[in-house]
């Protein structure tokens, strides 16, 4: 039998069909814990959204006053025996069978309610044996375990403020994704890292299913970029200057695809300096070309090839923290984003999800145009992603910079501690289902504690997020271990040149 914690009273407003308040009897009773209760309907199930305690020696100022002026009031009066405490409940509906429909009757004041039973609880709120489980559901014993499709089909996104956690909750997924078997289907995972912080994965029980690729090593093809792309990549190219280069371009293209001979930046300008265009697009043209090699980023084969980066149950990390360049970074993630949904349509590469950190820096809300160069692509994958099994995961702590196109389409939303007003209403505007209750306890969760919302769970739910199993996240040392460590360098650096000496 579960335990008992309180009995349904009758108060002006409640019991309706839609809320009710209770007498606790247990001090179990906690705030966001799922509670049930046999009517006569069926049993209904519903969560506490808030706890009031009272007393009416201590209703009075003035009396609790002057009776406090001598000693403390429990000692003239029974006071503990008169203290209670309501709990308020949110209804969710009635089971009938194991179907839950609206409730259309309210329950009757007297009936008990206990603690929802735990495999009721699991299918409400969609957790799933084979889930990925990235922690325990709060106030009660059950592994939050969620559904990969439910989770990633239609697309995820991480908001909080940093340091609260949003790396570490996608380590903990991606421990789950890495640990599938092939029988219960498995994700390609690609991550844009910008700090470097999942390249821990290659030293982990993880390391045979991760490969890292450096930012400075990963190459485009300049035999596969388009004139569209040039176009993006460079969009102060006046429209006159970017014909002439497509035209020479696609010549080259055309001749390299044919003797199976790849090519690269020097082949292009020395070409275009041999060509018969005038000296004012010549010039520019010429200017541009240098401007793209000083990114260091076309080359004559693409680097890492899309089989190399997304293959089932593996990791690919673009570890961009050795660029500077905002721009590359971009060009990396709408070039290569490009390439893996283009190849996805065609099924010659399997289902993947492509985790964005730092997403407000890829896919803008206001961008110039020569900042938006990845943009789009987010924004289609955001858009058509899901009937191709290409997925989206867009982790920030601007979520008010963020795309809101890219964004109104992530149908799970996890959302860690944030504080900034202006963040909790963009959060509240952009996510369906949330309530204003449930935003004021954002600004209250402590780091690892997770709000859950949209379609991987039955209703919005708060979880703590499990330890992680591997080691990761390598470059988050803390400040005094860096300096601890830069100290340690320069005494063994002195003290070898004084032993070479
Ligand atoms: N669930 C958790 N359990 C234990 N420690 C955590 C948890 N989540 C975050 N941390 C710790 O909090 C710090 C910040 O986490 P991090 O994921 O880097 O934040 P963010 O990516 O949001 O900036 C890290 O030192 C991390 O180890
Ligand atoms: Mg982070």
């Amino acid at each position: 039998m579960p335990e008992e914690l309180g009995t349904v009273i009758s108060t002006e407003e409640t019991p309706t069909t839609c809320e009710f308040v209770f007498l606790v009897k247990n001090r179990r009773v906690r705030k966001g814990q799922f509670v049930q209760a046999q009517a006569d309907d069926g049993l209904l199930l519903g969560m506490v959204t808030e706890i009031t305690r009272a007393n009416r020696y201590f209703e009075r100022a003035e009396s609790v006053a002057e009776y406090e002026r001598a000693s403390p009031i429990s000692e003239h009066f029974p006071t503990a025996d008169w203290e209670f405490t309501v709990a308020q409940v949110r209804i969710f509906g009635t089971f009938k069978g194991k179907i839950l429909v609206r409730n259309t009757f309210p329950p009757a004041p007297g009936l008990r309610v206990v603690e929802a039973d735990l495999p009721l609880l699991k299918e409400f709120l969609k957790f799933h044996d084979d889930g990925l489980e990235i922690g325990k559901l709060e106030n009660h014993d059950l592994p939050a375990k969620l559904d990969m499709d439910g989770l990633f089909q239609k697309h995820l996104a991480i908001l909080a403020m940093s340091g609260s956690g949003k790396s570490y909750l996608m380590c903990v997924l991606l421990e789950e994704l890495l640990s599938r078997k092939p029988e219960q289907g498995r994700l390609a995972a690609v991550i844009i890292d910008n700090h470097g912080e999942y390249a821990g994965f290659k030293q982990s029980e993880f390391g045979q299913q991760t490969r890292v690729f450096e930012g400075k090593k990963m190459r485009i093809s300049l035999r596969k970029v388009s004139p569209q792309m040039l176009a993006e990549w460079m969009p102060q190219m006046s429209g006159v200057q970017l014909r002439e280069l497509a035209k020479i371009l696609k010549e080259m293209q055309k001749a390299a695809n044919e003797k199976h001979e790849a090519f690269g930046l020097s082949d292009l300008s020395l070409r275009i300096e041999a060509s018969e265009m005038k000296d004012n697009i010549k010039g520019p043209l010429l200017a541009w070309i240098s401007e793209l090699r000083g990114l260091g980023l076309l080359g004559k084969a693409d680097f890492p090839k899309a089989d190399e980066a997304v293959s089932p149950g593996r990791l690919a990390v673009f570890d961009l923290s050795d660029i500077d360049s905002l721009r590359k970074k971009q060009i990396i993630v709408s070039y290569f984003g490009k390439k893996f949904f283009r190849m996805r349509k065609k099924g010659a590469i399997p289902p993947f999800v492509l985790i964005v950190e730092e997403a407000h820096n890829f896919a803008r809300e206001k961008a110039m145009a020569e900042a938006a160069i990845s943009k789009h692509i987010i924004e289609t994958i955001a858009r058509e992603g899901r009937k191709f099994g290409a997925s989206l995961c867009l982790i920030s702590q601007r979520p008010v910079q963020l795309s809101t196109t890219a964004l109104s389409q992530c149908n799970t939303n996890i959302i860690l501690r944030v504080t900034n007003p202006y963040d909790i209403k963009h959060i509240g505007e952009s996510c369906e289902g949330i309530d204003s209750a449930m935003l004021n306890s954002i600004t209250t969760l402590r780091v690892g504690e997770a709000l859950i919302v949209g379609e991987a769970v039955g209703c919005p739910v708060f979880v703590k997020v499990r330890a992680k199993r591997s080691r990761a996240t390598t470059k988050g040392a803390s400040l005094s271990s860096l300096a601890r460590q830069f100290e340690e360098q320069s005494a063994k650096k002195k003290n070898d040149v004084e032993a070479f000496l």
